[in-house]
């Protein structure tokens, strides 16, 4: 071990049992393509793509190149009242690839900052169309939306929101999640079962009148929670109670952005189209930190009213549009482009659902879930709720040289969009192997 104890002692890890993990540490210290490289000269296979981000794989040559020939010509420009061309160009390339109907695109640095420049967006606009009674926020049960106020505000994740609860933003309410391990347990793709839960925004909008709700927010498919995919018809219903109601529909595609689910966005693959979509993470392949939030053309066109010299939104970022994030983000783009990286995906869906779903009568798994490239394994809990999950990630770090990551007693898995075959059958194997030898 190279590290020094002090060294580690300096360190809080962000959504880490960080005492455990000081005492065991797991750490990176080079990867290439499809692997890590541990501080004590492991190579391990990572099936999580980074943290739903590298889908490209790890030191693409385009994407290092793009940012070193960034980096030495400009690195930083300011970002209030100027641009840079890397901006520029990342804003023009990803309307181009977005759902009809989007035309701008505002940069952050992150999920949570996407989604908070998001729900801020809603709330202006309605109050920019003489409709300021419009301030309710709905988000759902079980929903990840990061970790700013906002996002943990509509996010569903209780665990998350405990801490903070007297200080979460006022008016907010959430959907139900539409998780049924009785009716969906098993599902390959989007359960049949739960469209009907879709109604429970049809509820809310007779609670608190549907002319004072500004905004739904929902992941496509949830995420973090352990990977649930909408039920069929569940989007489109959202869809057309948002439209009767004037309600603004906003995807988080953090996760489901770029490839994730074989298409641009998992609004074009489930050909619902919301009002706003907020991304992070494939923009830059993860490379830079980098956000965007897209909207359509309305709502960019409703702020540009008044003295042209007034700034319109009093919101943004010292690095919003960073000229090396945005060089990232270009590079990655055209990769994605180039070397056909959503068929790609799309070609690995029917393998990676097979996999997955082979652990279906495990005596420790009680669910499976996938969609596009989005996969968990649901274990029954042992003695400490989270316990076994953490137990099998580290098992399959140390005794596979695996990455793969637990919520809770959730096995996920987020492999690369150009994953070898061979790799992803290695995946399960490995996966299977720690399973059965684990309490
Ligand atoms: C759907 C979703 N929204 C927002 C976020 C927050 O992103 P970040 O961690 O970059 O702030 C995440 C992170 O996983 C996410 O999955």
């Amino acid at each position: 071990m190279t590290t020094h104890s002090q060294d580690l002692d300096s360190l809080w890890l962000p959504f880490s049992a960080n005492r455990d993990f000081k005492a065991n540490p797991r750490i990176i210290t080079s990867a290439q393509g499809h692997h890590y490289t541990t501080a004590d000269g492991r190579r391990l296979y990572d099936a999580f793509s980074g943290l739903w981000t590298s889908g490209l794989g790890h030191g693409h040559p385009a994407i290092v190149e793009a940012v070193q020939k960034q980096v030495a010509k400009l690195d930083f420009a300011m970002s209030f009242q100027m641009s840079n061309e890397r901006a520029i160009e990342l804003a023009a390339r990803l309307t181009q690839i977005s759902p009809p109907g989007f035309s701008q695109c505002f940069f952050t640095n992150s999920g949570s900052e996407s989604v908070d420049t998001a729900l801020k967006i809603a709330l202006a606009y309605h109050r920019i169309g003489n409709e300021a009674q419009r301030t309710r926020l709905i988000g759902r049960e079980r929903g990840y939306h990061g970790v700013n106020f906002g996002g943990i505000s509509v996010g569903g994740i209780a665990p998350n929101r405990k801490m903070f609860s007297a200080n979460l933003l006022p008016g907010v309410d959430h959907l139900s999640h539409t998780h049924s391990l009785e009716h969906n347990a098993y599902s390959k793709g989007q359960p049949a079962w739960g469209k009907h839960l879709a109604e429970d925004l049809e509820k809310l909008t007779q609670l608190h009148d549907g002319s004072t709700i500004a905004a739904v927010i929902v992941e496509p498919v949830a995420g973090s929670t352990g990977i649930l995919p909408p039920p069929v018809g569940y989007l489109e219903r959202l869809r057309e109670i948002c439209d009767t109601h004037g309600i603004l529909l906003i995807f988080d595609e953090v996760i489901t952005g770029f490839g994730r689910l074989g298409d641009a966005f998992a609004a074009t693959r489930f050909n619902v189209i919301p009002d706003i979509i907020t991304t992070a993470k494939g923009l830059t392949n993860g490379v830079i930190p980098m956000g965007a939030v897209l909207v359509r053309n309305e709502i960019y066109q409703r702020f540009m009213q008044g003295p042209p010299q007034a700034i319109e939104f009093l919101h943004g970022y010292t690095y919003s549009g960073h000229p090396v994030a945005a060089a990232a983000g270009v590079a990655t783009l055209d990769t994605y482009q180039s070397e056909g990286t959503f068929a790609q995906a799309r070609e690995l869906e029917p393998l990676f659902e097979q996999l997955l779903h082979s652990f279906k009568g495990h005596p420790k798994v009680v669910d499976v879930r996938n969609l596009g490239l989005m996969g968990a394994i649901e274990l029954t809990p042992n003695s400490t709720p989270g316990a076994r999950g953490l137990d099998i990630h580290k098992r399959c770090f140390w005794d596979e040289n695996l990455v793969i990551r637990n919520g809770m007693d959730t096995l996920q898995f987020s492999p690369f969009l150009n994953s070898r075959e061979t790799d992803l059958e290695a995946t399960f194997e490995s996966v299977r192997r720690v399973l059965d030898k684990a309490e």
